[in-house]
């Protein structure tokens, strides 16, 4: 039997607080700003990949949630990913002989997602960062995370940032090469385990207009977003990471908030509008903003990604005040009546549906 070499990881989603919208360079997949994010825990929102490379393959293959992508080669990005961690071993195998040529083997690749795929929920994101570290692994590359996300950024740009966990900035680099473009931990999940996700799905489907295309009509046909890009973001990032060190959860969600919607106002403002908020995100929007008013301090912000789906970020200290208020909203109170004042809030959901 021909030698085989196997690997297996998880990466999980991450979603966004600060939006990477935007790209000055497509082939290299370079940003027009910086982003910040935070990536869920391993145990919710995830991508499983498994590689096996082996000197029999006659081709590289890939599965997709149990189905063959037949046009594997036809994606440019998946073969640049795949080429850049080749030359990577190429380059560990020059430099010791004692090492197997796996390099120039073909692979095998299954990746299972455990959510809805390209639903504005980041799986792009989790599937590339997964891939990039299950391949490193499999050809034993010694790179670090940060060296490992310039190649996950070409998979996907938000994909560098699953590679880490916790608080995460993708800094957008200045250089042509996009040496500098590249992933860094703003602060691990332990230093702040308090912060808690919830994500609400008000659409599972497919999304109309792709990431990937969106960002692109709006670069080229929105106003805004020059003002966005060199102003509002650059400022916006420095407070957000100043926020997460000094776990001021009421900066961190008014900034999250803010971003979001003026993520939102520049898709508005391209030509055509690119619409990724429907009715039921827009009633989320009111809600917490209704439920900040109600406790007379900012518990819960909201975000939205390319797509309907909210995703609320809270203290875990919060979360019943918060839940009550959602399952009395979405599911006529399952439970949840108890924790509050009835009256006052029925008082709440009527004030609200008015
Ligand atoms: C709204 O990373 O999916 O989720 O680089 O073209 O693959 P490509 O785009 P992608 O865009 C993500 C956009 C976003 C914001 C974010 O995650 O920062």
């Amino acid at each position: 039997m021909s030698e085989t070499y196997t690997a297996s990881i998880t990466a999980p989603v991450n979603i966004a607080t600060l939006k990477y919208w935007g790209k000055r360079d497509t082939n290299l997949n370079l940003p027009t700003n910086s982003s910040i994010s935070v990536t869920l825990d391993q145990s919710d929102l995830k991508t499983t990949t498994s590689a096996m490379t082996c000197s029999s393959f006659t081709k590289d293959r890939l599965w997709l949630n149990g189905e063959e992508d037949l046009q594997l080669s036809e994606s440019k990005r998946l073969t640049q990913v795949l080429a850049n961690l080749r030359l990577k071993r190429k380059e560990k195998e020059a430099k010791d002989a004692s090492l197997t040529k796996i390099s120039d083997w073909f692979i095998h690749i299954v990746s299972i997602n455990n959510f809805p795929t390209a639903a504005g929920l980041a799986s792009s994101a989790a599937g590339f960062a997964a891939l990039v570290a299950c391949v490193a692994k499999l050809l034993q590359l010694d790179d670090d995370m940060t060296e490992l996300s310039k190649i996950a950024r070409q998979g996907s740009g938000s994909a560098c940032r699953s590679l880490f966990g916790g608080f995460v900035a993708w800094e957008m680099g200045e250089h042509s090469d996009g040496t500098d473009s590249k992933a860094v931990e703003v602060a691990p999940l332990e230093h702040w385990p308090q912060m808690k996700a919830c994500i609400l799905v008000a659409c599972a489907d497919k999304k109309d207009v792709s990431s990937t295309s969106g960002m692109q009509l709006t670069v080229k046909t929105s106003d805004l977003f020059q003002k966005r890009i060199t102003e509002v973001v650059p400022e916006r990032f420095e407070q957000m990471k100043k926020s997460i060190l000094d776990k001021d959860f009421e900066l961190f969600a008014e900034l999250t908030m803010k971003d979001s919607n003026s993520f939102h106002a520049t898709c508005l403002d391209s030509y055509p509008p690119i619409f990724y908020m429907n009715d039921t995100s827009k009633k989320v929007v009111r809600l917490v903003h209704k439920i900040n008013a109600f406790y007379g301090k900012t518990i819960v912000a909201y975000t939205f990604d390319a797509g309907p789906n909210a995703v609320l970020y809270y203290l875990e200290e919060n979360e019943d005040k918060l839940m009550t208020f959602i399952y009395a909203m979405f599911k006529n109170l399952n439970g949840w009546e108890n924790k509050y004042n009835g009256d006052e809030l029925n008082k709440f959901i009527k004030n609200f549906e008015e």
